[in-house]
């Protein structure tokens, strides 16, 4: 559905994209995960036509962007990081106004603003001004606008930034049933871990415009040495016992503090119970543990040394 080929993004001297090869395929719902400045937004808007790459080709639905968009522009939905709406206007009429942009007209575009006031879960406000609605529910409509054209592609730039819960429960659901029932290929890109791992199969990350991370979160997981961490309580177990619990076969570290032990484990071809088993066998009396998969947060961590967010 979306190819990115090579695609570097200068302004001027600085390099906000830095040679980013990646492929969406249709159906897909794909995270674009990066810190603040990682390039996300610039991304963006290559995809959406408004920046051309400094170097590098995008295709969609197999059609180079740079051959005619305005083809290309019918099949995507672009939900900018910034709103862009009209305030002053209802939320029904900046609707139609969007859906007039695609096109839209007459019953056709009366019939679409319905659904989508349906989908954005904004009905009982058709009528009320943008600028009397909460943060959540004006970045509900700026999705909404997007939606209006039906899009097969839909890219969204951190839509749920600075807003309550409930509108970002609200906005992550109808993301999902959007995909789910209408197949719609989704690109949905964050600087929250958790949404990314919630909401996406795969993902790219970025950081200070590269891309250094591609695949599934498995995938990703598969490519680091050891992903999770097992601690464990003992009781009894000698120096020689300790000194060799890293012989054992998925523990890549093993730091004992008191009667604490904390590892770093691949669990790829074997199971928790197995390596706790190897554990007891070394004569190790145990009295608790606990085991902690890795989360995307602490993937990024790995591959670059930093924390997402300072929080
Ligand atoms: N028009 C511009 N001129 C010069 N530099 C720019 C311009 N737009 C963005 N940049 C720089 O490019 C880098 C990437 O910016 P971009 O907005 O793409 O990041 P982002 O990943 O979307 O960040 P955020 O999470 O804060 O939205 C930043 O260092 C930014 O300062
Ligand atoms: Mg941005």
């Amino acid at each position: 559905m979306l190819e990115l080929n090579h695609v570097t993004k200068k302004y001027k001297d600085f390099t906000a994209v830095k040679d980013i090869s990646l492929n969406v395929k249709s159906g897909e719902r794909f995270g674009l995960l990066g810190p603040n400045g990682a390039g996300k937004s610039t991304m963006v808007s290559m995809i959406s036509t408004v920046l051309r790459p400094t170097a590098g080709t995008i295709t969609v639905d197999h059609k180079p962007l740079s051959g005619k968009p305005r083809e290309i522009k019918k099949i995507m939905g672009i939900v900018p990081q910034d709103l862009a709406l009209y305030q002053a206007l209802s939320t029904k009429d900046n609707l139609e106004f969007f859906g007039s942009l695609y096109g839209l007209y007459g019953s056709r575009l009366k019939s679409r603003t319905e659904e989508v006031l349906d989908i954005i879960g904004l009905k009982e406000r058709r009528n009320q001004a943008v600028s009397e609605l909460s943060g959540g529910m004006k970045r509900r409509v700026n999705i909404g606008a997007a939606l209006m054209n039906d899009p097969k592609l839909l890219v969204l730039d951190e839509p749920t930034v600075g807003i309550d819960p409930q509108s970002r429960h609200h906005i992550l659901e109808t993301v999902k049933k959007l995909n789910q029932d209408r197949g719609m290929t989704v690109i949905y890109t964050s600087h929250y871990m958790e949404e990314v791992e919630y909401l996406c199969k795969r993902l790219a990350i970025i950081d200070h415009g590269s891309l250094i991370a591609l695949g599934s979160k498995e995938e990703l997981k598969l490519n680091l040495k050891a992903c999770d961490t097992l601690t464990v309580d003992y009781s009894e177990g000698n120096e020689a016992a300790l000194g060799q619990l890293e012989q054992i076969s998925g523990v890549t570290k093993a730091t004992v503090e008191g009667k604490h032990i904390s590892m770093l484990v691949s669990t790829g071809e074997r199971s928790v119970i197995d390596i706790v088993d190897d554990i007891r066998n070394l004569g190790i009396r145990l009295t608790g543990f606990k085991y902690e998969e890795m989360n995307l947060e602490s993937l990024f961590l790995q591959i670059t040394g930093k924390a997402l967010r300072e929080e």
